[in-house]
């Protein structure tokens, strides 16, 4: 004992072992006594909530997918937080407008409460029987609701997909991914979206213009984070350096030196690569409260659209 306790302090003296430099500082001290004794979180809701409706497999691919959701908004976070909009995937997507609202809304997917949120497995609305769906956020039926269809188990991709099989980010819906798909669900549901994340854009190069002449509604746009968070993690974690951007927009610009996220090979990559085809896209004239105009999914089923809900150019309903 005597021994190992002289070893420790000639350890300590030679600078090879050190204890941690703020364990004995009256800060902290301070602030445990706080951290004990107010309990101010009570009742906190970290995790995201899954219905009994969902069976085993259901609940297992969910709860894997939802880790994905939280992964993909942090990083999309921690990408901001880092190079602002230095950042050329951040000009891409949120032009010059300020970044604290598109950090404060990637950041409530991760960390805000989540007792106002529900995801649930069976079809209250029977909104599952139309063939193109993979869920919907229930709208007046149950504003903190959403399904997930069955659909959705058995064709959405995990993350470590990203920039396989085809996919890049200008080309592709954003709901290739589960944990994409899922970004949009959340920011249907009030307790995520603050009602201030909303469908202001169609498609791709709307998200594009939108970020050059009307930027402080891209950092609300939910098609927009969905694109940014994407193209962020594919750019720094899944193809470090170079991503899977897709073909440059027309529309595209940037020309900052400093930015970390170059897009150089953009303009080489193929342009033939897009399972949905962009006409299907520009034929949806409508938004978030003109739900008369089908696409051709769409239009192709016999249910009729829902009061206060629309489509997307993937067949989608999304009820506001
Ligand atoms: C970046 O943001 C700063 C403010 O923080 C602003 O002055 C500057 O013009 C922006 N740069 C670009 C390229 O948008
Ligand atoms: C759970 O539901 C899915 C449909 O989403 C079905 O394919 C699967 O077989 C079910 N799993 C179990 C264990 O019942
Ligand atoms: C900006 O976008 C919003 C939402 O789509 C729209 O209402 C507004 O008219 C647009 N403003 C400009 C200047 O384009
Ligand atoms: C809400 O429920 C009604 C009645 O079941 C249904 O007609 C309507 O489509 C539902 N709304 C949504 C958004 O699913």
């Amino acid at each position: 004992m005597l021994f190992a306790t002289t070893i420790f302090f000639a350890l300590l003296a030679c600078g090879s072992f050190a204890l941690p430099a703020h364990s004995s500082t009256p800060h902290l001290h301070a602030h445990s006594r706080y951290e004990v004794d107010s309990n101010w979180d009570q009742g906190a809701v970290n995790q995201y909530p899954i219905h009994a409706s969902c069976n085993h497999t259901e609940t297992t691919q969910l709860r894997k997918a939802l880790a994905e959701l939280e992964a993909l908004a942090e990083h999309a976070a921690a990408h901001v937080l880092r190079w602002g909009n230095s950042s050329e995937i951040y000009r891409k997507y949120f032009g010059d407008a300020p970044s604290a609202p598109v950090i404060g809304n990637f950041e409530r997917v991760v960390n805000g409460d989540k007792a106002r949120t529900l995801f649930r497995c069976d079809d209250p609305d029977g909104n599952c029987q139309i063939p193109t769906y993979g869920g919907h956020w229930r709208g007046e039926n149950g504003t903190d609701e959403t399904v997930i269809c069955p659909r959705s188990y058995a064709t959405r991709r995990p993350l470590s997909q990203v920039c396989a099989l085809g996919y890049n980010v200008a080309e592709w819906p954003t709901n290739t991914y589960f944990a994409s798909d899922l970004l949009h669900r959340v920011y249907h549901m009030p307790a995520i979206s603050e009602w201030y994340v909303d469908h202001y854009t169609e498609d791709y190069q709307e998200v594009i213009e939108m970020a050059q002449h009307n930027n402080s509604y891209s950092v609300h746009d939910s098609d927009t984070l969905q694109y940014f968070a994407l193209e962020a993690y594919a750019h720094d974690i899944v193809v470090p350096g170079t991503g899977c951007p897709g073909p440059a927009s027309s529309a595209s610009s940037g020309t900052s030196s400093v930015a970390p996220a170059m897009s150089s090979s953009a303009s080489a990559s193929s342009t033939s690569a897009a399972p949905m085809s962009s006409t299907a896209s520009s034929a949806m004239s409508s938004m978030t409260s003109a739900p008369a105009t089908p696409v051709q999914q769409y239009a192709s089923s016999t249910l009729s659209i829902p009061p206060g809900c629309h489509t997307h150019a993937n067949g989608e309903l999304h009820c506001e």
